[in-house]
């Protein structure tokens, strides 16, 4: 019981970290390569977003001409209503604002919006944002969000990680444009799965994504030594503290250039003979699962270009994956989803019976070796 109560609070706090400026201007900027009008004359909602922590906000409001946006719509959740409570105080530029209500700035979410060049300085930036309170606490799932959402062209932002299932079937209810960050866990989840399967979701550019981690501002009040990995300072001198999260990528159906590029891959008789891998190099054959019409490929460069039959492949192919070489036809898992699964263990055959109908299972002698989730792909034939 108490350690279920840490890992719910330990999600909470992950609800609060903040993605940095230059993570979103690199991600941003593969969609711009593939299609520079990808934003014109759009309406793009971050819809958990406050300015005053969050670099979407800022990022879009500096890009907002040079991206030809018709409107920018960033709305923040209210601080009593967050799983996590951090010590907030309204900053100068809600408390010294006509609108500023005490009793609001609490409970009330915000709604910001940006149209061109409120100021008459001739420059669009965040200080052209208008804002006022939103009715409810800014929820993205309550009616007044979901009213944005269907005016809005593209949903964009970093989601409260405990919520990843959630908001996404929230984008596609919507048949919304996206890009958002979550775990790369996520793309097993029987709710998304079948999303990436369709080929409605794919993974972002996630250009040299370091090692599969990404690293985020995390509030002073939350931050503490175990989880920080950094301090920096912003403009303003103020302390920035940054942790490390394993295994973030972006979610996206928008199209970008590296999702066409080919893997490149040498044949099966190549991979026998000269992978760098000693579970290839040196064998006859690839291992076929026991339970599966498919072969195990435990790494993705040693997919084999020649084989048309399906193939188990580790699910970090998706950072490669290019829907014109392979199709992805299912996963393994306890359903057969990809009609590929051939077998089900019972107690008899193994006592870890369970755990075997969950995964592709290798057999060697007499033993069954279950092995890591793995999608099941197969190339397309030219
Ligand atoms: C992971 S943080 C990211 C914030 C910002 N998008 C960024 O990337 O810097 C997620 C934010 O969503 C807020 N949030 C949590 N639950 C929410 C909900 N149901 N509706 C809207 N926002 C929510 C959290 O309080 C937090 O500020």
């Amino acid at each position: 019981m108490a350690s279920e109560k840490l890992s719910e609070a330990k999600k909470a706090k992950n609800d609060e970290f903040f993605t940095q400026y230059f993570d979103i201007e690199k991600e941003i900027s593969a969609y711009i390569d593939c299609n520079p009008d990808v934003f014109r004359g759009k309406t793009v909602l971050l819809p958990c977003d406050d300015p005053e922590w969050s670099n979407f906000t800022k990022y879009f409001a500096q890009n907002f001409e040079r991206f030809g946006l018709k409107k920018l719509i960033s709305t923040s959740y209210a601080t009593k209503s967050k799983n996590y409570k951090i010590f907030y105080q309204p900053t100068l530029f809600e408390s010294t604002n006509p609108q500023f209500d005490q009793q609001k700035s609490d409970i009330k979410g915000k709604i910001f919006t940006l149209t061109g060049d409120r100021t008459g300085d001739r420059e669009i930036n965040v200080d052209d944002l208008e804002w006022h309170y939103l009715a409810g606490d800014g929820d993205f799932r309550s009616k007044e969000v979901t009213k944005l959402r269907d005016q809005a062209d593209i949903i964009i932002t970093n989601p409260p990680f405990s919520l990843f299932r959630e908001f996404l079937a929230w984008i596609m209810e919507g048949k919304k444009q996206f890009l958002i960050i979550g775990n790369m866990n996520a793309i097993t989840y029987k709710e998304v799965f079948p999303l990436i399967k369709e080929k409605l979701v794919w993974l972002g550019n996630n250009y040299k994504v370091n090692a599969g981690a990404m690293f985020f501002e995390i509030p002073e009040a939350i931050a503490n030594l175990e989880q920080v990995r950094e301090i920096k300072a912003d403009e303003k001198g103020n302390k920035i503290f940054i942790t490390r999260v394993q295994g973030i990528r972006w979610f996206t159906n928008l199209d970008h250039n590296r999702r066409h590029d080919a893997i490149p891959l040498m044949t099966m008789a190549e991979n026998l003979k000269f992978s760098k891998h000693k579970e290839i190099r040196g064998k006859d054959s690839y291992y076929k699962y026991d339970n599966y019409d498919a072969i195990e490929v435990p790494y993705v460069d040693a997919i084999p270009s020649d084989f048309d039959g399906v193939m188990g492949v580790p699910v970090s192919f998706l950072d490669k994956h290019n829907p014109e070489q392979f199709e992805i036809v299912g996963i393994t898992d306890r359903d057969n989803n990809s009609g590929m699964k051939t077998k089900e263990y019972t107690a008899k055959e193994a006592p870890n019976y369970g755990d075997l109908n969950r995964r592709g299972v290798i057999k060697i002698g007499n033993d069954y070796i279950p092995i890591y989730a793995r999608l099941l792909v197969r190339r397309i034939a030219r």
